[in-house]
């Protein structure tokens, strides 16, 4: 195949080429100036890794667990919406086939274009469900319900975004978002578009920016599946997120979409695991690339990473064999990355395995 991408990144100019420009866009682009969209993937250039040598690594062993469920690797896939616009036909279905035959754990998100049974009934890969809470909150209780029903594993609350942050390329494009597949018969996700981009009007009309620190008793009071937060930042969240008793928090900024100039994620991420001090697990994600992104991520303490825009590069590209390929490829490399570092098993990692900015200089990024 002439075209076989070799790194994840070029799965990236494939996807370009594959999509319309306004669903390239919309998968492609964060908020406003952009800055920490770029700072994601720059942030991890500035952090070096210091490999030991002389160690057997005959044998590379990246298996893991999350909250107790196995998978084959520290990677998962992050809840991104609307894959529909990226695979008209196959949607999130086969990017949960390809969860399943590489055995990672796959975040469903609460704006699919998939409905949550499709997707449990057409794999059997570890699923965590993604939530938003709308201001109609029985309706976000219901989709917990669903998500529950069908065998999902955790809740993945996403908590920075209150209202949706501006992303400019959409409303050039006048982005109009499809149909979401979860409310279909419920109510009428169609808002007023004449404005341009249709998301924002969706999210100002359903989204509950009231949701607080108060609202994860209610969330607790109808699941006893684990809720992880996703959005922290800083450690005064990640302490907050321990005293509402949650199972874990995900560092992340929803990939430079919400809040611009927020820091990269992957230059919080050792303050927030500092501040957790080993209670519950801190998984990540922002600009994972490459097999050595994973690698720094977990030398910083990360338990796990999840990818988005990758997968969805794979899966407009070549569907579920690009999909299955991303992972794969990141794997791969992280399998090599751990080989030529000298860690035979992502336990052999450790903090003095990456150097930073911030060892050498009295700064925070
Ligand atoms: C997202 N993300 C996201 N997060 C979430 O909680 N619910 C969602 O529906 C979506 N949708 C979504 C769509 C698209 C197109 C993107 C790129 C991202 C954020 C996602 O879960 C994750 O935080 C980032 O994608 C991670 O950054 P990378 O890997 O894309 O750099």
């Amino acid at each position: 195949m002439g075209n076989e991408p070799v790194n994840v990144k070029e799965y990236q100019e494939l996807a370009k080429q594959a999509l319309p420009k306004m669903n390239y866009d919309y998968f492609a682009g964060g908020s406003e100036d952009q800055h920490t969209l770029r700072e994601n993937n720059d942030a991890f250039q500035r952090i070096i890794i210091l490999p030991r040598i002389l160690v057997d690594v005959s044998k590379i062993d990246m298996s893991t667990t999350i909250l107790g469920y196995k998978t084959s690797a520290p990677i998962m896939i992050a809840p991104t919406s609307m894959h529909k616009l990226a695979h008209p036909e196959g949607r999130e279905i086969l990017t949960a086939k390809a969860a399943a035959a590489c055995n990672v754990i796959m975040g469903l998100s609460f704006s699919s274009t998939c409905t949550i049974e499709e997707v449990a009934s057409s794999c059997n890969a570890v699923r965590f469900f993604q939530l938003y809470v709308f201001k109609r909150r029985d309706l976000s209780a219901l989709m917990v319900k669903r998500a529950e029903m069908n065998g999902f594993k955790a809740i993945l609350l996403t908590a920075d975004t209150p209202k949706l942050g501006r992303r400019e390329a959409d409303i050039k494009n006048k982005m109009i978002a499809p149909q979401l597949k979860n409310f279909e018969g419920l109510f009428s996700t169609k808002v007023d578009d004449s404005d341009g981009s249709n998301l924002e009007a969706f999210a100002s009309r359903f989204m509950d920016p009231s949701l607080s620190w108060k609202d994860i008793a209610w969330l607790k009071s109808i699941t006893n599946l684990p809720i992880l937060i996703k959005g922290v930042l800083t450690r005064e969240d990640a302490i907050k997120a321990m005293e509402v008793g949650v199972e874990g928090i995900i560092v992340s900024n929803h990939g430079g979409r919400q809040l611009d100039y927020v820091p990269a994620t992957i230059a919080v991420l050792e303050e927030v695991v500092a501040a957790v001090e080993g209670r519950i697990p801190v998984l990540f994600d922002g600009g994972i690339r490459r097999g050595t992104d994973v690698f720094k991520a977990l030398a910083l303490g990360a338990r796990a990473v999840m990818v988005g825009r990758p997968i969805i590069y794979g899966l407009a590209a070549k569907g579920e064999y690009g999909v299955r390929r991303v992972i794969e490829m990141l794997k791969d490399e992280l399998e090599l990355t751990l080989a030529l570092a000298g860690c035979p098993t992502l336990n052999d990692i450790t903090r003095k395995h990456v150097k930073t900015q911030t060892d050498n200089q009295h700064c925070r990024l």
